[in-house]
């Protein structure tokens, strides 16, 4: 009989006190599951904005089976808790199925707000924007898209999707790594996809009882219902080949001198005379690769914003072919002499954010915001979709308008009226904010630069020799959100294109 006092007597104090605190507006609850049937599997960004609006609050509040979650669906809302009290918005929720099971821990995006995080980010922010590194990132950069994207693209057009993978995923791959990397069918690339799959898949929240229920993960295996467990078990062997095998074979690489300074030969070199050396060693693999999903999405969309708005490609184009000419390709350098170019990739950002929810933080405390409540280990989602569509900040925010982002005379605008989404949400908030946004936004920039600079995006034709409408569509389910595989032609603009792509392009050589 005490027993059962015992564990009574605090679910009603519990109840209580929680009844009595203010939590952010949000849809009614259900008892014990919470708002599980509110939040949707797919595009579960738009239905949080659409709840914003019905409840008159940019702040809402969800109880996912007895966690609090937390939408922030205004930039005002995301700039107050996650930028300016970001001391107590930056953790990370801690999902059972990916953080243990998988072991997701290994890579320092999923980590809690910590030492072992602090560490991780500042070697490597130190690796990314120190001044001597600045050189050999851009120039890997420029040679995977020279060397592998074009010439890819104008030997197998069908197969763009995959060139993209390789052209952009492979330069982030390189940079990690140092490895050389195939032009075609490169083998670590495959190692990064499948691993970075798993972890992705594992990490959807609500997907897994026992996220909710952590103990769960002690069931045997063989039980009924554990079947996850057995899939955890795989998964946890494929994410494991991403650590092992490329960094003994950086390892290996750097006693022959086979590979070029990576982010891993530079960090393993400064690590070296450390205390702690195999903790660091394990954080600092593969925090490059949170880029390779992220950077090869930016570049897919835009293949599909061409197909989709060929006005705005012959504006583009039209704009390189006088500021560049049709003798040379474009380079970084060129970026801020193209406008127009600037206004469609900002607007793209905006229109399709690439990761559309951002990555969920976590409260490390209790706070008071308007004053609403929100309790310690609060799942906090700024949501970016929100932000960027918000008609009172963009103006009928569903149509593709590059011109939002110009003033009367074509320029830039720079009056601060209307948010950059090259600055503003698009790599998150806060002491979380992306470590790779100059490498994502120069990968992102050249490839579509280069790409208009050489090649025609239009749609295939039908039997009869007519253009099939293009349909480009979004499952919304994952964390990045992709377009699903569309098909088109990719053709060089003229000879001179050509003739541009294929001077580039080394025959005798299998590697970037
Ligand atoms: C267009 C390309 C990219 C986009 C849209 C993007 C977006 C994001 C977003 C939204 C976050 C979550 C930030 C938050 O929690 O508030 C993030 C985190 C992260 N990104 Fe990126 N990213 C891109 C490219 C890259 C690249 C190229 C790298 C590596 C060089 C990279 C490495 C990371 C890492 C390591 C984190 C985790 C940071 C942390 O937890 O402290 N990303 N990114």
């Amino acid at each position: 009989m005490d027993s059962i006092w015992a564990l009574f007597i605090p679910f009603v104090i519990y109840t209580w006190t929680r009844s009595r605190k203010r939590y952010p507006p949000g849809p009614k609850r259900l008892p014990f599951i919470g708002n599980l049937l509110d939040i949707p599997t797919r595009h579960a960004y738009e239905k949080f904005a659409h709840y914003s609006k019905d409840l008159n609050s940019d702040i809402i509040y969800l109880d996912a089976v007895g966690v609090p979650f937390i939408v922030l669906n205004s930039l005002e809302a995301c700039n107050d808790l996650l930028e300016k009290r970001s001391n107590v918005y930056s953790s990370r929720y801690h999902q059972t199925m990916a953080y243990e099971l998988i072991d997701g821990k290994r890579i320092f995006p999923m980590l809690p707000y910590g030492d072992e995080w602090r560490e991780s980010k500042k070697i490597m922010m130190k690796h990314i924007t120190a001044p001597a590194n600045q050189e050999p990132i851009f120039s890997t950069i420029t040679q995977f898209i020279r060397k592998s994207l074009l010439p890819n693209l104008l030997m197998a057009p069908a197969d763009f999707l995959v060139h993209i993978r390789n052209g952009v995923g492979g330069s982030i791959i390189s940079l990690t790594y140092g490895l050389p990397i195939k032009r075609v069918d490169d083998p670590w690339i495959e190692v990064a996809e499948q691993s970075m799959h798993c972890l992705t898949s594992a990490a959807v929240p609500g997907k897994y009882a026992v996220d909710v229920v952590p103990a769960l993960k002690h069931l045997p295996e063989w039980l009924p219902g554990a079947g996850f467990l057995r899939e955890a078990k795989e998964w946890k062997r494929t994410f494991a080949r991403l650590f092992e095998e490329p960094f003994k074979a950086v390892k290996k690489g750097m006693v022959d001198g086979t590979v070029q300074p990576s982010f891993l030969s530079r960090s393993l070199e400064e690590i070296s005379d450390m205390p702690d050396q195999e903790r660091l060693e394990r954080v600092i693999e593969n925090p490059l690769l949170g880029g390779t999903d992220t950077s090869v999405t930016a570049v897919t969309n835009f293949v599909a914003m061409l197909l989709l708005f060929p006005d705005i490609q012959s504006k583009a184009q039209a704009e390189i072919d006088i500021v560049i000419g049709r003798h040379r390709l474009p380079e970084l350098e060129d970026k801020t002499k193209l406008p127009y170019l600037s206004a469609v990739l900002k607007e793209l950002l905006r229109w399709k954010p690439i990761v559309p929810s951002g990555l969920p933080h976590m409260t490390s405390e209790d706070d008071i915001y308007k004053d609403y409540y929100i309790p310690k280990g609060a799942i906090v989602m700024g949501n970016n979709w929100a932000i960027m569509h918000d008609e009172k900040i963009f103006p009928n925010p569903s149509k593709f308008d590059p011109t939002r982002f110009l003033t009367a005379s074509g320029q830039l605008r720079h009056d601060n009226k209307i948010p950059d989404p090259e600055v503003v949400a698009t790599f998150g908030f806060g002491r979380r904010i992306c470590p790779g946004i100059n490498i994502g936004l120069a990968s992102f920039w050249l490839s579509a630069a280069c790409i208009l600079a050489c090649f025609n995006v239009t749609p295939e034709l039908d039997d009869e020799g007519k253009p099939i409408t293009p349909k480009i569509e979004y499952v919304g389910k994952e964390i990045v959100s992709h377009p699903e595989p569309f098909r088109c032609q990719i053709t060089p603009r003229d000879p001179e294109a050509t003739a541009l792509v294929q001077a580039e392009y080394d025959e005798s050589s299998e590697y970037i």
